[in-house]
C-alpha cells in the first residue's frame, strides 16, 4: 500500500464563534491540528498534505515543516478540499487517507485498522465510523438490509428515520486513489448548503457497484470531534483523561486525577505525587518522587528528582535535585535553583541563581542575581534591581549572611562570608567576610571583629 495522508483544516469553524481559526484552538496546551499531523505521521514517513483556507497563514506558522500544503480559495466544503490536494499528491500513491483537523483524539491504532480492512477487503472506500446514541450534527451512516452501506446523509438533509440513525460518519476514510481522483469531479454542489459533499463520493461507490466498507471505532470518545466551544471542552476532558491513565501507568500518583491538569507535552518521573488543582502545562519536566501541589502551576520548568512544590506558581525555571518551593512562591523565567535550595513562602526569583542549599524562607525578592552556595536570605530581603530605566545585577557569593529586610541596590556584590544587619540598605560592595549595617549601610572590616572598636569604616555616603 502506498500512502498519503490528506488532512483537511481549511474550514473556518463558524460555530466556535472565534477570531482564531478553529483547528488552532488549543487542547491539553497543544494547537488541535498538531494531534491529527502527529497521528499522520506514525502511519508513512511522508508528511501528510494539509489542506488550508481560513487562516492559512496562521496555521502554516504552527505546522511547519510538519506537513505540506495546499490552499483552498474559496472554501466549498469537503469534497472540494480534498480535490484541491490532487497536485500534491505524488502519482505513485494508491491509497488515500483523508481525515479531518478537527477530530484531534483519533488515535494511530484505529487509523491502521481501517487501513488493514481497507487493504483486506480491497475496498474501493472505507469509512470509520461510531455509534452514539448523541448524534453531535455528524453524518449517518445508512445500511440496507443486509447491513451493507449505502450512503452517508448528512443531518441537515436526513429524513426523521435516517436521523435516528445512530452509526455517524467521523470523517475519516481510506480512499482507492484512481477511483476517487476521477470521481471528485463528478460531485454536485448540495442544494442545502452550497457545497461539495466529500460524503457524496459513498453513494456513488455504491451504485457503480463498488465495494464500500466499515470499520467501527472501539473507543467512542476518540470520535469528539470539535465544532462548538463546548466540543472543545468535552474533547479537553477525554484527553486529561487519557493523559492522566498514561501517567498513572508509568508510576505517578495523582491524588486526584479529575482535578489534575498535565498538558500533552508534559514528561514525569516515577513515584512522584500529584495533589489537587496541579497544573503541568506547556514543556515541563519532573524527576522521580517529586511531590507537587495541592495548588502548584509549573510551566516551561524543569525540576530534578525529589523537588517539593506547594501551592506555587513555577515559570521558566529550572529547579535541581531536592529543591522545595512554597507555599505562595513565584519562580520566574531564568530562575534556577541548585540541589538543596530551600524558598519558603511569599517569595519571588526572577532570572537567577541560587547555589546549592541556599535558603531564602520568607517574603523576599530575587531578580537579576548571582547567589552562591549555603546562603542565608533573611525574611523580606530584597534585591533592588531597578532603577526606574533599567535592571542591575547583584552578586552574593558563598557564605554570606543577608540579615532581615535587607535591601540590596544593584549593581551590588556582596563577598564570601559576609553579612548585613537587619534593615540594612547596601548600597557599595561588601567585601568578603566584613559585616554591612545601617542606612545607607557601613561596613565593618571583618566579621569576627565585629563590636571591636576602631575597625569600623563608613562606606555609605
Ligand atoms: C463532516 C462530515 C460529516 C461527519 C463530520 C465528522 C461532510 C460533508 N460532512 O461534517 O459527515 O460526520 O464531519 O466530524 O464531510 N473543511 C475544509 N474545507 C471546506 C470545508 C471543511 O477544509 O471547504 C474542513 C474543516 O476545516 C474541518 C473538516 O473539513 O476540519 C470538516 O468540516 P466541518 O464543516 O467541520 O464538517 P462537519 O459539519 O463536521
Ligand atoms: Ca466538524
Amino acid at each position: 500500500m502506498n500512502l498519503a495522508v490528506v488532512i483537511l483544516a481549511a474550514g473556518q469553524g463558524t460555530r466556535m464563534k472565534s477570531r482564531l481559526p478553529k483547528v488552532l484552538h488549543p487542547l491539553a496546551g497543544r494547537p488541535m491540528v498538531l494531534y491529527v499531523v502527529h497521528t499522520a505521521s506514525a502511519l508513512t514517513a511522508l508528511p501528510p498534505i494539509l489542506v488550508v483556507g481560513h487562516g492559512a497563514d496562521a496555521v502554516r506558522r504552527v505546522v511547519g515543516e510538519r506537513a505540506r500544503y495546499v490552499v483552498q480559495e474559496p472554501q466549498l466544503g469537503t469534497g472540494h478540499a480534498v480535490r484541491q490536494a490532487r497536485s500534491a499528491v505524488d502519482p505513485e500513491v494508491d491509497t488515500l487517507l483523508v481525515t479531518y483537523a478537527d477530530m484531534p483524539l483519533l488515535t494511530a491504532e484505529a487509523l491502521r485498522k481501517l487501513m488493514e480492512v481497507h487493504r483486506d477487503r480491497q475496498a474501493t472506500v472505507t469509512l470509520l465510523t461510531v455509534e452514539r446514541d448523541d448524534p453531535r450534527g455528524f453524518g449517518r451512516v445508512v445500511r440496507d438490509g443486509q447491513g451493507r452501506i449505502r450512503a452517508i446523509v448528512e443531518q441537515l438533509d436526513a429524513t426523521p428515520e435516517q436521523a435516528t440513525i445512530r452509526e455517524l460518519n467521523t470523517g475519516t476514510y481510506c480512499f482507492d486513489a484512481a477511483w476517487l481522483w476521477e470521481h471528485l469531479p463528478h460531485l454536485r454542489r448540495n442544494p442545502v448548503k452550497g457545497e461539495y459533499y466529500l460524503t457524496d463520493l459513498i453513494a456513488m461507490a455504491v451504485a457503480e457497484g463498488r465495494r464500500v466498507e466499515g470499520v467501527p471505532l472501539e473507543d467512542p470518545t476518540e470520535a469528539l470531534g470539535i465544532n462548538t466551544r463546548v466540543h472543545l471542552a468535552e474533547a479537553e476532558a477525554a484527553l486529561r483523561r487519557r493523559i492522566n491513565e498514561r501517567w498513572m501507568l508509568a508510576g505517578v500518583t495523582l491524588v486526584d486525577p479529575d482535578t489534575t491538569y498535565i498538558e500533552a507535552d508534559v514528561v514525569i518521573g516515577p513515584d512522584t505525587v500529584i495533589y489537587p488543582h496541579t497544573h503541568l502545562q506547556g514543556e515541563t519536566r519532573i524527576g522521580v518522587e517529586c511531590r507537587l501541589g495541592p495548588n502548584a502551576i509549573i510551566r516551561d520548568s524543569t525540576l530534578g528528582d525529589r523537588c517539593i512544590v506547594l501551592a506555587s506558581v513555577v515559570e521558566g525555571a529550572t529547579l535541581e535535585e531536592g529543591v522545595d518551593v512554597g507555599p505562595f512562591s513565584h519562580l520566574r523565567k531564568g530562575a534556577h535553583l541548585a540541589r538543596g535550595v530551600h524558598m519558603g513562602n511569599f517569595g519571588e526569583v526572577k532570572n537567577s541563581y541560587l547555589g546549592p542549599g541556599t535558603k531564602m524562607g520568607h517574603f523576599s525578592y530575587v531578580g537579576d542575581a548571582t547567589i552562591g552556595a549555603n546562603v542565608n536570605i533573611g525574611a523580606g530581603a530584597i534585591t533592588c534591581n531597578y532603577d526606574g530605566e533599567r535592571k542591575h545585577p547583584t552578586v552574593i557569593e558563598d557564605g554570606v549572611f543577608i540579615g532581615s529586610d535587607t535591601m540590596l541596590v544593584a549593581p551590588v556584590r556582596v563577598g564570601k562570608g559576609a553579612r548585613t544587619g537587619a534593615g540594612a540598605v547596601v548600597t557599595r560592595d561588601i567585601p568578603p567576610g566584613s559585616l554591612a549595617y545601617g542606612v545607607p549601610a557601613r561596613v565593618r572590616r571583618s566579621v569576627e571583629g565585629a563590636g571591636a572598636p576602631g575597625s569600623e569604616e563608613d562606606r555609605g555616603s
